[in-house]
């Protein structure tokens, strides 16, 4: 069984929890794009893991985690969370495996990326963790995999030309002594593609998602996205295998948030915004910056499922919304007199005017009134749910 688990909106639909959640019924949990730009907290209960990188595998049941080579590496966080699950759990390390054809994010990538998004006319938002620097030198031809640090000289050089073409200055011998200490902390987890491959291919697979599809850098809301292809076409480049999917989960927030520049049709503002922000607890995983909130959108869902192939959904944190009176959603979009339910591209986005439809609120999630909200969804949307998640632990999921 190879099962994807995507985000269908702008990144944090709480895709950690589910896929520890999932992770139980698999042998393994790839994570194949993205970097430490990730971010959640899963939740077991009696401990909590905080992931930027490492697969949400659920450790406690032993499951292995592997992080594939379409995946930047920043050591520093893979180590931070390597010693996180080794002290929660003894041995935890024993069941990551990290290509080594992944890519390594530098220092200097970090201060590359926040000076090219200051300079730019209007900024992205990144969040500063060198991903976009890391995937242009990948493209470039310039970057440093985890196997090149096997070799010194190698290395070294490979930090002059970087110095020369980014014309940045780099204490060269510093960096490369860090690096090769770092390397060497995690040497024993590190296998070649091929291998993981050859291990991997025949087992049942969870491959997890990061950010969402309107992140994606493909199919995404461009310029204000992510540097990979986070959404499921992403996954047999990042394993570096041709993956059949047997099937993709899309998780969705019962509304929508996004960190980062960009357009954002349902986005309340003011109060409205802050109060929702504030149910939510709305505030990146990673920088801690406030995110936008605003109501569900399913123009949006409707394009994210057809380019994900999504054929299940899986709602989260529809508890927050517990207590609202009324719950809007926004179902068709007006565009120059016309009204659109559906898109072709995004490049419409930031001009539409969504129209409402206004929803009863819900006391809980077992009333009539929420009932009707996803029954809706399902029928507007025309995949069903599989999963409801009704709090922030990973048990608290309701299978459909
Ligand atoms: P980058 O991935 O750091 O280059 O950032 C590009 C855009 O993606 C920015 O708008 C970020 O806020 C957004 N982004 C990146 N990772 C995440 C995530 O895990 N959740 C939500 N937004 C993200």
């Amino acid at each position: 069984m190879k099962t994807a688990v995507i985000g269908l909106q702008w990144g944090d639909e709480g895709k950690g929890k589910i896929v520890t959640y999932l992770s139980r019924n698999y042998d393994c949990v790839v994570r194949y794009s993205g970097g430490s730009n990730a971010g959640h907290t899963v939740d077991y209960g009696d401990f909590k893991i905080v992931h930027h990188l490492l697969p949400s595998a659920d450790v406690k049941k032993q499951k292995m985690m592997y992080i594939g080579p379409g995946v930047v590496v920043d050591f520093d966080v893979l180590i931070e969370e390597i010693d996180q699950i080794d002290k929660l759990l003894p041995h935890a390390r024993s069941l990551l495996r990290i290509s080594k054809q992944a890519h390594v994010v530098l220092p200097v990538y970090k201060e590359l990326d926040e000076k090219i998004d200051k300079s730019r006319l209007n900024a992205i938002g990144t969040t500063r963790r060198g991903i976009g620097l890391s995937y242009a030198n990948r493209a470039l031809r310039c970057g440093l995999r985890i196997q090149d640090l096997e070799n010194t000289s190698k290395t070294r050089y490979f930090i002059q030309e970087l110095s020369h073409i980014w014309q940045t200055s780099i204490d060269v011998e510093r960096i490369l002594d860090e690096l090769i200490a770092k390397y060497n902390k995690t040497r024993d987890l590190l296998i070649d593609t091929v291998q993981a491959v050859r291990t991997l291919k025949d087992k049942d697979l969870l491959f997890e998602g990061t950010q969402g599809v309107l992140l994606d850098v493909d199919v995404g809301t461009y310029p204000y996205v992510t540097s990979t292809n986070c959404s499921s076409t992403g996954i047999q480049s990042g394993f570096g295998y041709p993956v059949q999917l047997d099937q993709v989960f899309g998780v969705m927030k019962a509304y929508t948030t996004r960190v980062g520049e960009g357009p954002f049709p349902t986005e309340l503002k003011g109060e409205e915004g802050e109060k929702l922000r504030k149910l939510g607890g709305e505030y990146g995983a990673t920088t801690g910056r406030p995110r936008r909130c605003g109501w569900l959108d399913l123009v949006l869902l409707r394009y994210a499922v057809e380019l994900s192939g999504c054929n299940s959904l899986i709602l989260t944190k529809a508890d927050i919304l517990s207590g609202y009176d009324k719950v809007p959603v926004c179902v068709a979009y007006k565009f120059k007199g016309k009204v659109l339910e559906s898109l072709d591209n995004l490049e419409l986005v930031d001009q539409a005017e969504p129209i409402y439809e206004i929803f009863d609120g819900w006391k809980s999630l077992e009333s009539k009134e929420f009932e009707r909200f996803v029954t809706k969804i399902e029928k507007e949307i025309g995949v069903k749910f599989s999963h409801i998640s009704t709090g922030p632990r990973v048990d608290e999921i309701l299978k459909i």
